[in-house]
């Protein structure tokens, strides 16, 4: 087994990685000290997948488990769904020292990890994804969170868990689109961080996503690594962290001009990271030859790198102002330098930033 520690102090935390290891997630929760009620926050399109093996294997180590089901969908992402959470929380009679599991994607880690965030002022929680997003970015690192009317994430806390159980092989059912979309997160560990773990993208691009074991497995532990190292050095994101957002200022603007239907997050981050790359090289940041090996990997990966046609470059000025790293109005962009190191870069001006964005290609 693939393991990775976060190191948090006393709040650090494994990360295991493995292929058919779903069904030994009971006897991982053993050494923890929980009561014996647990509950399991799913959706019926996960929880139809795997919620028997999982329950199951809760059970056979003598917990009492009881299953709280919310609707699929980021539109459900929201504080009723966490309302219900809590109903189902208290009537289990769930206490301080029991436990929360969550078995699905983003959606079902960040609504569940709120939850326990909050519940009686902060109980334990399991992270079980099952996207490759989940995998490789929002299991790790304790952003926990729900949308409001008014904005995206813009409720939340920093909630770590206390365990991240990834079985790759659930991702064996996860439609290509939402694979294709997680690994938009994943070329963004390759820009940021390190250029090694971005040609064995370029090099395995088939491997990856014919879902070959050992090549998928070291994808998500390599990622999981760069994520544990981020967040262990700034948890609550008062620098370095910021770099996990290349490509998500333009990106989550793409997302509110396209009103969250056309792309999937990843594939809006996609278009943001070559979009961010192409403003780096307008400022002779990047050279030309990095800016077209990142817009490759990101083609090679059918993902999209060009800002739609009808998109108006205002808006996504307009909307990246209200992003939660825009400080009085002067917006913050990860601009790579070279692959494999990016720098957090402020003081552009609006004419500096529509120039770049309003070239679609
Ligand atoms: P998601 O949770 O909506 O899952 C995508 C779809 O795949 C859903 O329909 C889900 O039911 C289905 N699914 C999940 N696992 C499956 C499987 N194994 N087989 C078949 N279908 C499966 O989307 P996501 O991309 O996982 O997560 C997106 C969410 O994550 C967003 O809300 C975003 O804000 C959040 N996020 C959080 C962080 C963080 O640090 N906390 C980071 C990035 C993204
Ligand atoms: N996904 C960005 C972060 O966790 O900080």
């Amino acid at each position: 087994m693939r393991e990775i520690r976060v190191e948090l102090g006393e709040r650090s935390y494994r990360i295991a990685i493995e292929s058919g290891i779903l069904a030994d997630i009971g006897k991982s929760l053993q050494k923890f000290g929980f009561t014996s009620k647990a509950s399991l926050v799913s959706n019926p399109t996960v929880f139809g997948l795997y919620g028997a093996c999982v329950t199951e294997s809760i059970k056979a180590e003598g917990f009492e488990v009881s299953v709280i089901i919310v609707p699929d969908g980021e539109e459900y992402k929201n504080l009723s769904s966490v309302e219900k959470i809590y109903g189902a929380m208290l009537t289990s009679a769930l206490d301080r020292k029991s436990v929360l599991i969550a078995l699905g994607g983003g959606v079902i880690g960040d609504m569940a990890g709120f939850a326990a965030s909050t519940y009686m002022r902060g109980i334990d929680f399991v992270q079980v994804p099952t996207t490759l997003l989940a995998q490789v970015d929002s299991s790790v690192g304790g952003k926990t969170g729900v949308n409001h009317p008014m904005g995206k994430n813009m409720i939340g806390t920093f909630w770590q868990p206390r365990l991240v159980w990834i079985d790759i092989d659930t991702l064996k059912s996860l439609p290509r689109r939402e694979l294709l979309s997680g690994l938009a997160e994943v070329i963004k560990y390759g820009v940021i961080w390190d250029e090694g773990f971005f040609r064995l993208l370029e090099e395995n691009r088939d491997k990856v996503l014919s879902l070959d074991k050992d090549i998928l497995s070291r994808v998500v532990q390599l990622s999981c690594e760069i994520k544990a190292k981020v967040v262990s050095e700034d948890e609550r994101e008062s620098g370095l962290r910021a770099i996990l957002n290349y490509g998500h200022t333009l990106g989550h603007a793409i997302e509110t001009a396209t009103g969250y239907k056309r792309y999937l997050h990843g594939e809006a981050v996609a278009i943001g990271m070559y979009a961010e790359a192409r403003l780096s090289r307008e400022l002779g940041l990047l050279d030309a030859g990095q800016l077209a090996r990142i817009k490759a990997l990101i083609e090679a990966f059918d993902l999209p790198a060009a800002i739609p046609e009808e998109v108006d470059p205002r808006s996504l000025l307009s909307s990246m102002k209200l992003d939660k790293k825009t400080v009085e109005g002067d917006i913050t962009f990860i601009l790579p330098e070279e692959i494999g190191k990016v720098r957090i870069h402020k003081g552009l001006s609006s004419k500096e930033i529509e120039k770049v964005f309003g070239n679609k290609d």
